[in-house]
């Protein structure tokens, strides 16, 4: 009987499946692999029968999508966390989904050791290993990729092929993807060159803006409390809705994104991104908050959407400053309903129109016809109050000011 049990955050590529064995290996280990479903679309048929070939006793493959919109992304969305103003983070939204999956598995199978494929330059064994912390003190982490002996993939390749451990050697992509329904973060190759255009072919879901339909179109978004609840009036899963927007948005070649990002380790990096669907939505519930949050709320909120970015980029999505910062957020969202228009064209989102029974917006209090309800003559008692403290200032200094030229 093998002495320690690993779980292992597993996706099938070349990284995990080496991992796999190498773990078994060099700690007499059981290994149980663990594969969440968040969209993606590499390959995850098979993928039961590829981890068992390369040693592993066990193998959990978990459709996480539903879960993954609705108790995380839709999270970020109502609180308008887009990293550096940004990045609507996939990445970033899908690592504690996927840390507490491991650690439910962990618990559930008695195993103390859980393994993740991160590299130890990045974000992503940031947000796994301070979400397992957090959830689950005791549990032991392992990262193999910071510490084997493997310099390059070739060398990997050796390794799997000297002890018959599946893989397949695919034509080799320039780049480094990372994938959920939320999005797609593209890095490496000629992207590494900050001064270098993204080649086409470094998108994936995104038409070029410069080749999508010279007719825009429209799309309409109804929200609930923040929450999209239906695309074109049509009532949809919250899956369905990203997917239906992803479509329709990559079409127009709306989403992409070319950033330097500031990671958690200190380093800047060159990202490509593509996420139609959360652009699209991030840009109309924004719309819908200008239409039902008053000023104050509405500007602290823009304080509050910077720090949940931050955090949840930092890989602390587990912690007592996010859940309270949330409970901000969901305050604010309590009245944000009603509906977006859109309008997509050649990359660009553009709102056309915005409804809500909460609109705080008053045409009569806004016109500039004989309509007008709103009282002019008040504008001069508030003025006389709202300029008081500059007006005696300025009153002051001059005097001074003025006296002190006159005795030099
Ligand atoms: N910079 C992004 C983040 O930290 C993406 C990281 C993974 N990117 C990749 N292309 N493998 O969330």
């Amino acid at each position: 009987m093998a002495k320690n049990k690993i779980v292992v955050a597993y996706s099938g590529g070349l990284d995990t499946s080496v991992m796999v064995h190498w773990l078994k290996d060099k700690y007499d280990a059981e290994l149980i692999t663990v594969t969440g479903n968040l969209g993606q679309t590499s390959e995850l048929e098979g993928l039961e029968e590829k981890a068992k070939a390369t040693g592993a006793s066990k193998s959990y493959i978990l459709d996480l999508q539903e879960e993954f919109i609705r108790d995380y992304v839709w999270k970020a969305l109502k609180a308008g966390a887009l990293y550096e103003n940004v990045y609507p983070m996939a990445c970033a939204i899908g690592r504690p989904l996927l840390a507490k999956l491991m650690v439910d598995i962990a618990l559930a199978e008695g195993a103390d050791m859980i393994a993740h494929g991160c590299t130890g330059k990045g974000n992503d064994q940031v947000r796994f290993e301070v979400g397992i912390q957090t959830l689950s003190p005791n549990t032991k982490i392992l990262a193999p990729l910071r510490t084997w002996e493997f310099k390059s993939r070739e060398q990997e390749i050796d390794y799997a092929q000297k002890h018959n451990i599946p893989i397949k050697i695919k034509k080799d992509s320039p780049y480094s993807i990372d994938e959920n329904i939320w999005g797609i973060a593209i890095e490496c190759g000629v992207l590494e060159d900050p001064t270098v255009a993204p080649p086409e072919d470094a998108y994936l879901i995104t038409a070029n803006p410069k080749n999508a339909p010279d007719e825009g179109e429209t799309v309409s978004i109804d929200f609930e409390k923040g929450i999209p609840v239906a695309v074109n009036g049509v009532k949809m899963a919250a899956v369905e809705i990203v997917k239906a927007l992803n479509a329709i948005g990559g079409r127009h070649g709306v989403g992409r994104m070319d950033v330097i990002e500031n990671r958690v380790v200190g380093i800047k990096s060159r990202e490509v991104y593509e996420a139609p669907a959360a652009v699209i939505l991030h840009t109309a519930h924004t719309e819908l908050e200008k239409l039902t949050l008053d000023k104050l709320t509405y500007r602290a909120k823009q304080d509050v959407s910077n720090q949940v970015a931050n955090l949840i980029y930092d890989g602390l999505w587990f912690s007592l400053i996010f859940d309270s910062l949330m409970a901000f957020v969901d305050k604010t969202q309590e009245r944000v309903s009603g509906t977006v228009v859109v309008e997509l064209y050649k990359g660009n989102t553009r709102v056309i129109s915005r409804d809500s029974i909460y609109s705080l917006y008053n045409k009569e209090l806004a016109t500039y016809t004989e309509d007008d309800s709103f009282d002019h003559k008040a504008a001069e008692g508030f003025l006389a109050l709202y300029g008081l403290p500059f007006k005696t200032m300025s009153k002051v200094q001059q005097a001074a000011d003025a006296h002190a030229s006159v005795t030099v």
